[in-house]
């Protein structure tokens, strides 16, 4: 039996599930978004004849799957909206995109007896969608009750996708830990970045001078985890190269030293897991490194 699907909210997310669960034989049961024109554009891509609507309440009475994809702060309000005079057809499930947030923001709908859950791409949609499926080969974090999280794992397979699970209470450690991995990378990235052209390295060359440690690195942490793959000074315990780091960063590039003092004493803390440093030599990184 193929399964009926509304969209709520038709951006970037919205868009990107409306063509590929089109793709994947999913039927088209209804659209709404702010504007006409954006539930048009819904429309139009999944090959959609019935109505389009900027009312929620009407797009969502032939749904068998409903995806509330608008922005974080108007998931709640449209559950409460839905809750309040929505129709839904037995057996519907109700979920949401956002990464930070849980299945906790239906709850008006769960408190009806609608089957609520959250459905999290890891992917960043283009604004415009191109033929490649966003949704291929990466991974879709699912959390919600039981039929919705049998659904949204079904639903992610059948985009393309890798499903797993995210404890409804942990949702926004989940979403911290991502923000941590991609936005705080780019962070780290750029200081590095600085500080080498800051060494004299030609700006145009410095990527490319940092790139093969950049995946060493990665493919370390990937087949030895975290503690085993750190390298370098302080995991060696050499405190004069720590000492002097600090004393030069603090002359040439003051806006830097917070940083590299903080993710320093981090990795002390590694360090100490992996025993490598003793206590007194722990004691004198994290007196090298204290603010
Ligand atoms: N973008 C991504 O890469 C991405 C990835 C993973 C998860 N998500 C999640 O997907 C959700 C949507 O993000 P997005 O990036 O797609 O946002 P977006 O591009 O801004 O799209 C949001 C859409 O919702 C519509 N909208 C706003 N308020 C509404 C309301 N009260 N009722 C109905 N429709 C409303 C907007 O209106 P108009 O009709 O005016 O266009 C717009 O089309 C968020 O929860 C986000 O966390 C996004």
């Amino acid at each position: 039996m193929t399964k009926r699907f509304a969209v709520i909210g038709c951006g970037r997310a919205g868009m990107a599930f409306a063509s590929r669960l089109t793709a994947a034989g999913y039927t088209p049961a209804g659209f709404a978004s702010r504007s006409l024109k954006s539930a048009r554009r819904a429309g139009e891509i999944s090959g959609f004849s019935g109505e389009l609507t900027n009312k929620p309440n009407d797009a969502v009475a032939e749904a068998d799957i409903v995806l509330i994809t608008t922005p974080d702060a108007a998931i709640r309000p449209t559950a409460q909206a839905l809750a309040r005079t929505g129709r839904f057809r037995q057996g519907c499930a109700v979920f949401h995109a956002s990464g930070a947030l849980s299945s906790s923001e239906l709850s008006a709908l769960g408190e009806k007896g609608v089957s609520t859950g959250s459905i999290h791409p890891l992917q960043s949609f283009p604004a415009i969608l191109s033929e490649k499926n966003p949704f291929e080969g990466i991974m879709i974090g699912i959390e919600g009750d039981r039929q919705a999280a049998e659904t949204g794992r079904q639903m992610a397979v059948d985009l393309g996708g890798f499903p797993f699970s995210i404890e409804t209470g942990g949702k926004m450690r989940y979403h911290a830990a991502a923000v941590v991995a991609s936005n705080y990378l780019v962070t780290l990235m750029k200081t590095a970045l600085d500080l080498l052209s800051a060494s004299g390295v030609p700006s145009e060359s410095r990527f490319a001078v940092l790139k093969p440690l950049i995946m060493g690195t990665l493919s370390n942490i990937e087949n030895a985890g975290p503690v085993d793959a750190l390298t370098g000074p302080i995991v060696r315990g050499d405190t004069d190269i720590v000492r002097a780091h600090v004393a030069e960063i603090e002359k040439h590039n003051p806006e830097m030293i917070s940083l590299y003092k903080m993710m320093g004493r981090h990795t002390v803390d590694i360090a100490s897991v992996r025993n490598s440093i003793s206590g007194d030599v722990r004691q004198q990184l994290l007196d090298i490194l204290a603010d």
